[in-house]
Protein backbone atom coordinates (compact mmCIF):
# COMPACT_ATOMS: atom_id res chain seq x y z
CA UNK A 1 0.00 0.00 0.00
CA UNK A 2 1.01 3.52 -0.91
CA UNK A 3 0.25 5.89 1.17
CA UNK A 4 -3.20 5.08 1.94
CA UNK A 5 -4.03 3.44 -1.31
CA UNK A 6 -3.83 -0.18 -2.54
CA UNK A 7 -2.00 -0.14 -6.03
CA UNK A 8 -3.84 -2.76 -8.06
CA UNK A 9 -2.44 -4.38 -11.07
CA UNK A 10 -4.36 -6.18 -13.67
CA UNK A 11 -3.39 -9.05 -16.18
CA UNK A 12 -5.58 -9.44 -19.14
CA UNK A 13 -7.15 -6.45 -20.62
CA UNK A 14 -10.40 -7.95 -21.85
CA UNK A 15 -13.92 -7.45 -21.48
CA UNK A 16 -14.44 -8.45 -17.64
CA UNK A 17 -11.43 -6.29 -16.88
CA UNK A 18 -12.98 -3.16 -18.59
CA UNK A 19 -16.18 -3.56 -17.35
CA UNK A 20 -15.65 -5.07 -13.94
CA UNK A 21 -12.65 -4.97 -12.76
CA UNK A 22 -11.14 -1.36 -13.36
CA UNK A 23 -13.82 0.59 -12.80
CA UNK A 24 -14.78 -1.65 -9.53
CA UNK A 25 -11.34 -0.80 -8.11
CA UNK A 26 -11.24 2.83 -9.57
CA UNK A 27 -14.73 3.74 -7.77
CA UNK A 28 -13.11 2.94 -4.45
CA UNK A 29 -11.74 5.76 -2.75
CA UNK A 30 -8.57 3.51 -1.44
CA UNK A 31 -7.56 1.95 -4.68
CA UNK A 32 -5.24 3.10 -7.73
CA UNK A 33 -5.54 0.71 -10.38
CA UNK A 34 -1.96 1.18 -11.62
CA UNK A 35 -0.84 -1.26 -14.21
CA UNK A 36 -2.43 -3.23 -17.09
CA UNK A 37 -0.76 -6.40 -18.09
CA UNK A 38 -2.10 -8.22 -21.87
CA UNK A 39 -0.04 -10.10 -24.12
CA UNK A 40 -1.83 -8.16 -26.84
CA UNK A 41 0.14 -4.95 -26.21
CA UNK A 42 -2.12 -2.56 -28.66
CA UNK A 43 -4.92 -4.23 -26.22
CA UNK A 44 -3.64 -3.27 -22.84
CA UNK A 45 -2.39 0.28 -24.33
CA UNK A 46 -5.65 0.91 -25.59
CA UNK A 47 -7.56 0.02 -21.89
CA UNK A 48 -5.34 1.71 -20.24
CA UNK A 49 -6.00 4.87 -22.34
CA UNK A 50 -9.69 5.04 -21.88
CA UNK A 51 -9.19 3.90 -17.94
CA UNK A 52 -6.44 6.54 -16.99
CA UNK A 53 -3.81 2.95 -16.01
CA UNK A 54 -0.12 4.41 -16.01
CA UNK A 55 1.86 1.67 -16.76
CA UNK A 56 1.12 -0.77 -19.56
CA UNK A 57 2.79 -4.50 -19.63
CA UNK A 58 3.18 -7.08 -21.44
CA UNK A 59 5.03 -9.80 -19.24
CA UNK A 60 2.98 -10.46 -16.01
CA UNK A 61 5.99 -11.95 -14.17
CA UNK A 62 7.91 -7.87 -15.05
CA UNK A 63 5.73 -6.21 -13.88
CA UNK A 64 4.93 -7.93 -10.69
CA UNK A 65 8.66 -7.57 -10.26
CA UNK A 66 9.00 -3.97 -11.24
CA UNK A 67 5.45 -2.46 -9.82
CA UNK A 68 4.92 -4.54 -6.89
CA UNK A 69 1.19 -4.12 -6.53
CA UNK A 70 -0.63 -5.21 -3.08
CA UNK A 71 -3.41 -6.45 -4.91
CA UNK A 72 -3.61 -8.50 -8.51
CA UNK A 73 -6.46 -9.21 -10.72
CA UNK A 74 -6.01 -12.42 -13.34
CA UNK A 75 -8.55 -12.24 -15.61
CA UNK A 76 -7.01 -14.15 -18.89
CA UNK A 77 -7.99 -17.19 -20.14
CA UNK A 78 -9.12 -19.69 -17.45
CA UNK A 79 -5.78 -22.34 -18.13
CA UNK A 80 -3.58 -19.26 -16.93
CA UNK A 81 -5.74 -18.46 -13.91
CA UNK A 82 -3.03 -20.89 -11.81
CA UNK A 83 0.57 -19.54 -12.87
CA UNK A 84 -0.61 -16.39 -12.51
CA UNK A 85 -2.51 -16.28 -9.10
CA UNK A 86 0.51 -18.19 -7.65
CA UNK A 87 3.29 -16.23 -8.75
CA UNK A 88 1.31 -12.97 -7.70
CA UNK A 89 0.68 -14.44 -4.14
CA UNK A 90 4.51 -15.18 -4.34
CA UNK A 91 4.93 -11.67 -4.88
CA UNK A 92 2.98 -10.35 -2.31
CA UNK A 93 0.16 -9.86 -3.31
CA UNK A 94 -3.70 -10.25 -2.12
CA UNK A 95 -5.49 -12.03 -5.51
CA UNK A 96 -8.81 -11.56 -6.81
CA UNK A 97 -8.71 -14.31 -9.81
CA UNK A 98 -11.13 -15.02 -12.15
CA UNK A 99 -14.14 -17.69 -12.17
CA UNK A 100 -13.38 -20.66 -12.34
CA UNK A 101 -10.36 -20.42 -9.90
CA UNK A 102 -8.28 -23.04 -11.65
CA UNK A 103 -8.92 -26.32 -14.05
CA UNK A 104 -9.15 -28.94 -11.60
CA UNK A 105 -9.28 -29.82 -8.21
CA UNK A 106 -5.33 -30.34 -7.53
CA UNK A 107 -4.51 -26.74 -8.72
CA UNK A 108 -7.36 -25.15 -6.84
CA UNK A 109 -6.34 -27.03 -3.65
CA UNK A 110 -2.38 -26.15 -4.34
CA UNK A 111 -3.79 -22.29 -5.00
CA UNK A 112 -5.79 -22.34 -1.62
CA UNK A 113 -3.00 -23.96 0.31
CA UNK A 114 -0.79 -21.25 -1.20
CA UNK A 115 -2.91 -18.34 -0.06
CA UNK A 116 -2.91 -19.51 3.60
CA UNK A 117 0.74 -20.30 3.67
CA UNK A 118 1.10 -17.10 2.76
CA UNK A 119 -1.69 -15.01 4.48
CA UNK A 120 -2.81 -13.61 1.59
CA UNK A 121 -6.70 -13.17 0.79
CA UNK A 122 -7.35 -15.10 -2.07
CA UNK A 123 -10.99 -14.59 -4.25
CA UNK A 124 -12.95 -15.47 -7.30
CA UNK A 125 -15.08 -13.45 -9.94
CA UNK A 126 -18.13 -15.38 -8.40
CA UNK A 127 -20.57 -12.28 -8.26
CA UNK A 128 -24.03 -13.40 -8.43
CA UNK A 129 -23.71 -14.13 -4.87
CA UNK A 130 -23.97 -10.06 -4.31
CA UNK A 131 -27.24 -9.45 -6.67
CA UNK A 132 -30.43 -7.92 -5.07
CA UNK A 133 -32.29 -11.30 -5.06
CA UNK A 134 -29.50 -13.09 -3.53
CA UNK A 135 -28.65 -11.02 -1.09
CA UNK A 136 -32.45 -11.06 -0.15
CA UNK A 137 -31.86 -14.70 0.50
CA UNK A 138 -29.15 -14.78 2.31
CA UNK A 139 -30.97 -12.37 4.63
CA UNK A 140 -33.57 -14.94 4.96
CA UNK A 141 -30.99 -17.65 5.49
CA UNK A 142 -29.15 -15.91 8.36
CA UNK A 143 -32.57 -14.85 10.06
CA UNK A 144 -33.40 -18.96 9.96
CA UNK A 145 -36.44 -18.82 7.80
CA UNK A 146 -35.71 -22.27 5.80
CA UNK A 147 -35.27 -24.00 9.22
CA UNK A 148 -32.93 -26.94 8.35
CA UNK A 149 -32.13 -26.57 4.38
CA UNK A 150 -32.35 -29.98 3.19
CA UNK A 151 -32.18 -30.31 -0.32
CA UNK A 152 -31.48 -27.31 -2.96
CA UNK A 153 -31.67 -26.92 -6.89
CA UNK A 154 -29.54 -24.90 -9.54
CA UNK A 155 -30.29 -24.04 -12.77
CA UNK A 156 -28.85 -21.95 -15.60
CA UNK A 157 -29.96 -23.07 -18.93
CA UNK A 158 -29.04 -21.03 -21.55
CA UNK A 159 -31.10 -21.76 -24.89
CA UNK A 160 -28.25 -19.66 -27.44
CA UNK A 161 -25.35 -18.60 -25.64
CA UNK A 162 -22.27 -19.90 -26.29
CA UNK A 163 -19.74 -17.70 -25.77
CA UNK A 164 -17.44 -16.57 -28.62
CA UNK A 165 -17.90 -19.77 -30.56
CA UNK A 166 -13.97 -20.43 -31.71
CA UNK A 167 -12.66 -18.00 -29.30
CA UNK A 168 -10.59 -19.43 -26.18
CA UNK A 169 -13.84 -19.93 -24.78
CA UNK A 170 -14.49 -22.98 -26.69
CA UNK A 171 -10.86 -24.48 -26.94
CA UNK A 172 -10.29 -26.81 -24.54
CA UNK A 173 -6.54 -26.18 -24.20
CA UNK A 174 -7.24 -22.27 -23.09
CA UNK A 175 -10.92 -22.92 -21.37
CA UNK A 176 -10.45 -26.06 -19.72
CA UNK A 177 -14.07 -27.04 -19.94
CA UNK A 178 -17.76 -25.21 -21.56
CA UNK A 179 -20.64 -24.55 -20.01
CA UNK A 180 -19.64 -26.71 -16.73
CA UNK A 181 -16.41 -24.84 -16.12
CA UNK A 182 -17.79 -21.37 -16.89
CA UNK A 183 -21.01 -20.89 -15.56
CA UNK A 184 -21.35 -24.20 -13.49
CA UNK A 185 -18.96 -22.12 -10.73
CA UNK A 186 -21.03 -19.39 -11.08
CA UNK A 187 -24.37 -21.67 -10.81
CA UNK A 188 -22.82 -24.09 -8.02
CA UNK A 189 -21.93 -20.57 -5.76
CA UNK A 190 -25.24 -19.27 -5.59
CA UNK A 191 -26.29 -22.71 -4.24
CA UNK A 192 -23.59 -23.10 -2.02
CA UNK A 193 -23.80 -19.94 -0.61
CA UNK A 194 -27.31 -20.16 0.55
CA UNK A 195 -26.74 -24.03 2.12
CA UNK A 196 -23.90 -22.18 4.40
CA UNK A 197 -21.50 -23.80 2.34
CA UNK A 198 -21.53 -27.92 3.23
CA UNK A 199 -18.90 -30.00 2.39
CA UNK A 200 -19.09 -32.61 -1.04
CA UNK A 201 -18.97 -36.35 -0.52
CA UNK A 202 -20.13 -37.37 -3.33
CA UNK A 203 -21.16 -36.38 -6.48
CA UNK A 204 -22.77 -38.08 -9.82
CA UNK A 205 -22.78 -36.31 -12.90
CA UNK A 206 -22.68 -36.16 -16.77
CA UNK A 207 -21.83 -33.91 -19.63
CA UNK A 208 -22.66 -33.33 -23.14
CA UNK A 209 -21.83 -31.44 -26.46
CA UNK A 210 -24.74 -32.14 -28.63
CA UNK A 211 -25.58 -28.91 -29.96
CA UNK A 212 -22.71 -26.86 -30.03
CA UNK A 213 -20.84 -29.17 -32.19
CA UNK A 214 -24.28 -28.93 -35.03
CA UNK A 215 -23.68 -25.66 -34.85
CA UNK A 216 -26.69 -25.18 -32.68
CA UNK A 217 -26.72 -22.79 -29.81
CA UNK A 218 -25.25 -19.80 -31.62
CA UNK A 219 -26.89 -16.46 -30.90
CA UNK A 220 -26.57 -13.80 -28.27
CA UNK A 221 -22.37 -12.56 -28.16
CA UNK A 222 -21.59 -16.13 -29.45
CA UNK A 223 -23.43 -15.66 -33.16
CA UNK A 224 -21.02 -13.08 -34.19
CA UNK A 225 -17.73 -14.82 -33.63
CA UNK A 226 -18.93 -17.76 -35.14
CA UNK A 227 -18.59 -18.57 -38.87
CA UNK A 228 -19.38 -22.04 -40.01
CA UNK A 229 -17.06 -22.18 -42.95
CA UNK A 230 -14.07 -20.68 -40.64
CA UNK A 231 -13.60 -24.43 -39.00
CA UNK A 232 -14.01 -23.08 -35.42
CA UNK A 233 -12.73 -25.04 -33.07
CA UNK A 234 -15.17 -26.47 -30.56
CA UNK A 235 -14.25 -28.99 -28.56
CA UNK A 236 -15.68 -28.70 -24.62
CA UNK A 237 -19.01 -29.39 -23.23
CA UNK A 238 -22.23 -27.47 -23.64
CA UNK A 239 -24.66 -29.08 -21.14
CA UNK A 240 -23.97 -30.62 -17.68
CA UNK A 241 -25.67 -31.84 -15.42
CA UNK A 242 -25.02 -33.77 -11.75
CA UNK A 243 -26.24 -34.72 -8.16
CA UNK A 244 -24.17 -34.06 -5.19
CA UNK A 245 -24.46 -34.75 -1.55
CA UNK A 246 -22.97 -33.39 1.40
CA UNK A 247 -21.26 -34.39 4.71
CA UNK A 248 -24.69 -32.83 6.55
CA UNK A 249 -26.82 -35.13 4.72
CA UNK A 250 -28.42 -32.10 2.18
CA UNK A 251 -28.20 -32.63 -1.37
CA UNK A 252 -28.42 -30.49 -4.66
CA UNK A 253 -29.39 -30.79 -8.03
CA UNK A 254 -27.39 -28.64 -10.58
CA UNK A 255 -27.68 -28.08 -13.67
CA UNK A 256 -25.79 -25.87 -16.85
CA UNK A 257 -26.37 -25.36 -20.10
CA UNK A 258 -24.58 -23.00 -22.62
CA UNK A 259 -27.22 -24.38 -25.70
CA UNK A 260 -30.48 -26.81 -25.06
CA UNK A 261 -33.45 -27.16 -26.34
CA UNK A 262 -35.12 -25.49 -23.65
CA UNK A 263 -36.12 -22.07 -22.43
CA UNK A 264 -33.26 -19.81 -20.91
CA UNK A 265 -33.90 -20.51 -16.86
CA UNK A 266 -32.06 -18.58 -14.04
CA UNK A 267 -33.19 -20.24 -10.90
CA UNK A 268 -31.93 -21.66 -7.58
CA UNK A 269 -34.47 -23.20 -5.05
CA UNK A 270 -34.21 -24.15 -1.92
CA UNK A 271 -35.92 -26.81 0.28
CA UNK A 272 -35.76 -26.29 4.19
CA UNK A 273 -38.07 -27.67 6.86
CA UNK A 274 -39.90 -24.25 7.68
CA UNK A 275 -39.65 -22.47 4.33
CA UNK A 276 -38.51 -22.75 0.45
CA UNK A 277 -37.77 -20.19 -1.95
CA UNK A 278 -37.24 -19.66 -5.49
CA UNK A 279 -34.46 -16.97 -6.47
CA UNK A 280 -34.37 -15.46 -9.82
CA UNK A 281 -31.08 -14.18 -11.54
CA UNK A 282 -31.66 -10.83 -10.66
CA UNK A 283 -35.24 -9.88 -10.29
CA UNK A 284 -37.27 -12.48 -8.53
CA UNK A 285 -37.20 -14.17 -4.91
CA UNK A 286 -40.18 -16.01 -3.78
CA UNK A 287 -40.71 -17.47 -0.70
CA UNK A 288 -42.82 -20.41 0.53
CA UNK A 289 -43.64 -21.20 4.18
CA UNK A 290 -46.74 -22.02 6.53
CA UNK A 291 -48.71 -19.43 7.68
CA UNK A 292 -51.35 -19.91 10.70
CA UNK A 293 -52.31 -23.28 8.93
CA UNK A 294 -52.09 -21.94 5.32
CA UNK A 295 -49.56 -22.48 2.54
CA UNK A 296 -48.18 -19.16 1.64
CA UNK A 297 -46.17 -17.59 -1.16
CA UNK A 298 -44.43 -14.12 -0.36
CA UNK A 299 -43.51 -12.25 -3.00
CA UNK A 300 -39.93 -10.56 -1.45
CA UNK A 301 -40.21 -6.96 -2.64
CA UNK A 302 -36.65 -6.07 -4.04
CA UNK A 303 -35.18 -2.70 -4.33
CA UNK A 304 -32.38 -2.96 -6.66
CA UNK A 305 -28.55 -2.37 -5.43
CA UNK A 306 -27.60 0.36 -8.10
CA UNK A 307 -24.05 -0.08 -7.29
CA UNK A 308 -24.48 -3.72 -9.22
CA UNK A 309 -23.51 -7.21 -7.88
CA UNK A 310 -19.49 -7.23 -9.13
CA UNK A 311 -18.67 -3.86 -7.93
CA UNK A 312 -20.46 -4.99 -4.80
CA UNK A 313 -17.72 -8.32 -4.70
CA UNK A 314 -14.71 -5.85 -5.11
CA UNK A 315 -15.66 -3.50 -2.52
CA UNK A 316 -15.94 -6.61 0.07
CA UNK A 317 -12.53 -8.06 -1.27
CA UNK A 318 -10.82 -4.84 -0.65
CA UNK A 319 -12.54 -4.81 2.91
CA UNK A 320 -11.12 -8.34 3.41
CA UNK A 321 -7.89 -7.47 2.16
CA UNK A 322 -7.86 -4.15 5.15
CA UNK A 323 -8.72 -6.68 7.17
CA UNK A 324 -12.51 -6.70 8.14
CA UNK A 325 -13.77 -10.20 9.01
CA UNK A 326 -17.42 -8.79 8.02
CA UNK A 327 -16.46 -8.78 4.33
CA UNK A 328 -18.76 -11.76 2.66
CA UNK A 329 -16.35 -12.63 -0.11
CA UNK A 330 -16.19 -16.18 -2.62
CA UNK A 331 -13.37 -17.76 -0.31
CA UNK A 332 -10.37 -19.02 -2.19
CA UNK A 333 -12.05 -22.51 0.10
CA UNK A 334 -15.41 -22.00 -1.72
CA UNK A 335 -13.92 -21.93 -4.83
CA UNK A 336 -12.20 -24.74 -4.00
CA UNK A 337 -14.88 -26.67 -3.31
CA UNK A 338 -16.95 -25.47 -6.43
CA UNK A 339 -13.80 -26.61 -8.48
CA UNK A 340 -13.81 -30.37 -7.19
CA UNK A 341 -17.04 -30.35 -7.99
CA UNK A 342 -17.14 -29.85 -11.77
CA UNK A 343 -14.10 -31.72 -11.54
CA UNK A 344 -15.54 -34.50 -10.41
CA UNK A 345 -18.43 -33.97 -12.98
CA UNK A 346 -16.18 -33.17 -15.83
CA UNK A 347 -13.72 -36.22 -15.71
CA UNK A 348 -14.54 -38.93 -18.00
CA UNK A 349 -16.57 -41.52 -16.34
CA UNK A 350 -16.12 -44.73 -15.99
CA UNK A 351 -18.33 -47.46 -16.42
CA UNK A 352 -20.94 -47.24 -13.59
CA UNK A 353 -18.77 -45.01 -11.42
CA UNK A 354 -19.66 -42.46 -9.10
CA UNK A 355 -17.35 -40.08 -7.95
CA UNK A 356 -16.68 -39.74 -4.58
CA UNK A 357 -15.14 -37.47 -2.01
CA UNK A 358 -13.86 -38.89 1.06
CA UNK A 359 -13.79 -35.77 3.81
CA UNK A 360 -10.77 -36.15 5.98
CA UNK A 361 -11.39 -33.56 8.18
CA UNK A 362 -10.29 -30.16 6.85
CA UNK A 363 -9.78 -29.37 4.23
CA UNK A 364 -11.10 -32.59 2.69
CA UNK A 365 -9.08 -34.22 -0.37
CA UNK A 366 -10.26 -36.11 -3.36
CA UNK A 367 -9.40 -39.51 -3.14
N1 LIG B 1 -17.10 -13.26 -13.31
C1 LIG B 1 -17.75 -13.18 -14.44
O1 LIG B 1 -18.97 -13.01 -14.47
C2 LIG B 1 -16.99 -13.28 -15.74
C3 LIG B 1 -17.53 -12.80 -16.93
C4 LIG B 1 -16.76 -12.92 -18.09
C5 LIG B 1 -15.51 -13.53 -18.05
N2 LIG B 1 -15.03 -14.00 -16.88
C6 LIG B 1 -13.72 -14.67 -16.78
O2 LIG B 1 -12.70 -13.68 -16.99
C7 LIG B 1 -11.60 -14.27 -17.66
C8 LIG B 1 -11.32 -13.44 -18.90
O3 LIG B 1 -12.50 -13.42 -19.71
P1 LIG B 1 -12.78 -12.23 -20.76
O4 LIG B 1 -14.17 -12.40 -21.20
O5 LIG B 1 -12.33 -10.95 -20.19
O6 LIG B 1 -11.79 -12.71 -21.93
P2 LIG B 1 -11.11 -11.81 -23.05
O7 LIG B 1 -10.74 -12.76 -24.13
O8 LIG B 1 -11.98 -10.64 -23.37
O9 LIG B 1 -9.80 -11.24 -22.32
C9 LIG B 1 -8.73 -12.06 -21.91
C10 LIG B 1 -7.45 -11.28 -22.14
O10 LIG B 1 -6.34 -12.02 -21.60
C11 LIG B 1 -5.23 -11.78 -22.43
N3 LIG B 1 -4.20 -12.78 -22.22
C12 LIG B 1 -4.13 -14.04 -22.69
N4 LIG B 1 -2.98 -14.63 -22.28
C13 LIG B 1 -2.32 -13.71 -21.53
C14 LIG B 1 -1.08 -13.74 -20.84
N5 LIG B 1 -0.29 -14.83 -20.84
N6 LIG B 1 -0.68 -12.61 -20.19
C15 LIG B 1 -1.45 -11.52 -20.19
N7 LIG B 1 -2.64 -11.44 -20.85
C16 LIG B 1 -3.08 -12.53 -21.50
C17 LIG B 1 -5.82 -11.82 -23.83
O11 LIG B 1 -4.95 -11.22 -24.79
C18 LIG B 1 -7.12 -11.05 -23.62
O12 LIG B 1 -6.96 -9.66 -23.88
C19 LIG B 1 -11.99 -15.72 -17.92
O13 LIG B 1 -11.44 -16.53 -16.93
C20 LIG B 1 -13.51 -15.73 -17.83
O14 LIG B 1 -14.00 -16.98 -17.38
C21 LIG B 1 -15.74 -13.88 -15.73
Amino acid sequence: MSGSKHRVAVIGAGSIAKWSHIPGFQRLDNCDVVAVCDVNEARARQLAEDTGVAQVFTDYEAMLEVVKPDIVVVATPNVFHQAMTEAALLSGAHVLTEKPLALNAADAEGMFELAERLNRKLSVGTHFRFTTPMQAAKAHVNAGFFGKIYAARTVWNRRNGIPGYGSWFTNKDLAGGGALLDIGVHTLDRALYLMNDPMPVSVSGATFAELAPRGMGLGGWGSDIFKPSANARYDVDDFATAFVRFANGAVLTFQVAWASNFPETVVTEIYGTNGGASIGMRDKIELYTMMNGQEVAIQNTLHEDKVGSYFRLIEHFVRAVDGDVTADIPTAEQAMVSVRIVDAIGRPPRAGARWNFKVDGHPCKIR
